[in-house]
């Protein structure tokens, strides 16, 4: 029998032990989601920590690891439900996660690790990195739908069957898409479920990223040559970059370094926020960055298009996230989210004409400036704009600004507007309109009718358009969220229970139009295809954000308002929630 001192001292040690172990090696089991991935022992075969950099950053900025500001609420304080009112919205519920389930169970079977399943003919499609994009962007959308069992074989799969040390593809890579769907969903997940395996591949993604950025400007290539990368290739400066591939890894970034504790990925891309604070009252339309754009600050302005559309969105909209991302830490952000909204409020929204609406909703167009530096409105309407309501919104909220929640209704109205103006329900990716003149308050489509029938009618013949469209230029609807995030986003803000009903009813018209005999969705290549077609032919393609960001933002309106609370997460541009720094945490 040992003495009971020394019997004490072995079973301190023998517990210190395990514990220590447990600690290295498996940290989730004994609650530590929050250890420091630098505290992990690195793989440093890893090659994108080898390959070495030709131009290396030598000076980085603290992280912004400080005392996040108290903003204010962004939710608003939502009244009781009813008993009916619940139903009704479980009912709702159970449907969207049903066609979430399809969607996935196709992909599962028919294109397990591949970028995408063609949702008709069941055939795996690699056209992201064949890393599995829906995969990974589906990671978050399981956990949220409570999909445990699902959403622990995807991250087995993810952990175990998914490098990013090399790829089958031979196509470039692009830097933005694998930033926003790969870090981002990664990302998310971690921060939702604190798997560690999931900041390990994160990591390794951001790894991968930080060297698409080895150039002389410390801009990214865009399209990136991952094979001329990994053999040590020098890089050349991008001749000029679309502005969303510029601004749009804030978040993703940012997340990672205060993930990681290391500040490389944080200052990659707080020299890019430097340089769209020094441009951004400088360019022709002040307050706004062109779609293309130099990669200094005196070249920046080279393009002569300014639109929150296609190019140039999740630049724009990162401004307030990073606001919420960082409990606004870096006042440059509130900053450039006011002034590129002030601008947008003055030379791109608009009042459309539109049968069965008397002026109260906008829609957001695009200024092109001509060679004498004039800007001009174009009344077009594009399906990706359709963020902005949303954007509004959340920034309106935490800048405390009643104007931008009034802009957020009218932007979020003029979307919904545009789906029901289309017999289908659906509105087209990109179409153009016509502004109710300046001189009238009234925005009455029949008191109009006559100084505009001149100019529709041949048109509205040719093409069969439905009234208020004077063109559909681009006539598909590949299944994108913007109008229902909008919805969503200021659904949480206002509480208005009318939301939840033209939510659905976007949802019944996109299901109908897009529902596939196997029960997946497609996206269709006409939203508008006239007498005797419908329904409308399919193109058998579904990315990865279906799964990611629409259904996840029907579901999410269906929900409970605590279910990703946007007081604790902010979302990135494909609506992966990020946990938000907030007092007190
Ligand atoms: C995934 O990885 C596991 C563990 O290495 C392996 O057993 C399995 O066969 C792999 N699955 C596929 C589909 O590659
Ligand atoms: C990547 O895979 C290709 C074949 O698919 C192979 O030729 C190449 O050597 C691999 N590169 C690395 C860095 O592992
Ligand atoms: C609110 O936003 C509008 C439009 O961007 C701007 O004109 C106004 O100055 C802002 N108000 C405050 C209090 O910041």
């Amino acid at each position: 029998m040992l003495p009971m001192r020394r019997r004490l001292y072995i079973a301190f040690a023998a517990t210190a032990c395990s514990m220590l172990w447990m600690l290295v090696w498996r940290p989730e089991i004994v609650g530590f989601p929050k250890i420091r991935a630098d505290w992990w022992p690195r793989q440093d075969t890893y090659i994108w920590r080898t390959v070495g950099q030709h131009y290396p950053l030598t000076s980085f900025r603290p992280l912004p690891t400080g005392k996040p500001k108290r903003l204010p609420a962004v939710q608003a304080n939502f009244p009781p439900e009813t008993a009916e009112g619940r139903e009704t919205r479980l009912q709702r519920q159970g449907a969207i996660k049903d066609a979430f389930l399809r969607c996935w169970r196709t992909y599962k079977e028919h294109a397990w690790l591949h970028d995408e399943v063609t949702p008709i003919s069941a055939q795996p499609k690699d056209n992201f990195g064949a890393w599995g994009a829906t995969l990974v962007d589906s990671l978050d959308t399981l956990w949220i739908m409570g999909l445990r069992d699902e959403f622990n074989t995807a991250v087995d799969a993810v952990y175990n069957n998914i490098t990013f040390a090399n790829t089958t593809s031979t196509d470039p890579i692009s830097v933005f898409e694998t930033s926003i769907r790969f870090l981002g969903g990664l990302l998310s997940a971690y921060d939702l479920s604190g798997d560690r395996r999931l900041l390990s591949k994160a990591r390794d993604v951001g790894d991968m990223l930080y060297k698409a950025f080895d150039t002389p400007s410390r801009l990214p290539v865009p399209k990136w040559d991952f094979h001329a990368a990994a053999r040590g290739d020098k890089q050349s400066d991008p001749a000029q970059l679309l502005l969303a591939e510029l601004g749009s890894h804030a978040m993703e970034f940012t997340r990672l370094s205060l993930l990681t504790n290391d500040p490389k990925y944080y200052e990659t891309v707080a020299r890019i926020t430097d340089l769209l604070s020094e441009t951004q009252m400088n360019t022709k339309v002040p307050g706004l960055w062109p779609t293309k754009v130099g990669i200094t600050a005196d070249t920046l302005d080279s393009g002569d298009e300014y639109t929150l559309g296609a190019e140039a969105d999740s630049t724009f909209e990162y401004m307030a996230k990073m606001m919420a991302l960082l409990g606004g830490q870096q006042p440059e952000y509130e900053t450039m989210y006011s002034r590129s909204m002030d601008s947008a409020a003055r030379h791109l929204f608009y009042r459309p004409l539109l049968p069965g609406n008397n002026g109260d909703i906008l829609v957001s167009g695009t200024v092109r400036v001509n060679g004498h530096g004039t800007p001009k409105l174009e009344t077009s309407a594009q399906h990706l704009s359709c963020f902005a309501g949303g954007m509004l919104a959340l920034g309106g909220r935490l800048t405390a600004n009643t104007t931008h929640i009034e802009l957020a209704k009218k932007l979020t109205h003029g979307c919904i507007a545009l789906y029901k103006a289309v017999p289908l329900g659906i509105m087209p990716e990109a179409c153009r309109l016509t502004a109710c003149p300046d001189d009238s308050t009234s925005c009455d489509w029949n008191a109009h009718q006559p100084e505009t029938q001149t100019g529709t009618e041949t048109i509205e013949a040719r093409d069969n358009l439905p009234p208020g469209f004077t063109d559909m230029h681009a006539r598909y609807y590949i299944l994108r969220p913007e109008a229902i995030e909008s919805v969503f986003v200021l659904y949480r803000v206002t509480a208005d229970a009318a939301l939840l009903d033209r939510g659905w009813e976007m949802w019944m018209a996109i299901d109908r139009a897009t529902r596939t005999e196997r029960g997946t969705n497609s996206a269709i290549l006409d939203v508008h295809p006239g007498q005797g077609e419908t329904p409308p032919p399919m193109s058998d393609s579904m990315e990865s954000f279906w799964l990611s960001e629409t259904l996840k933002y029907f579901y999410l309106l269906f929900s409970e308002p605590g279910v990703v609370s946007l007081d604790e997460w902010v979302l990135n541009t494909e609506a992966h929630p990020f946990r938000r720094l907030v007092p007190g945490r």
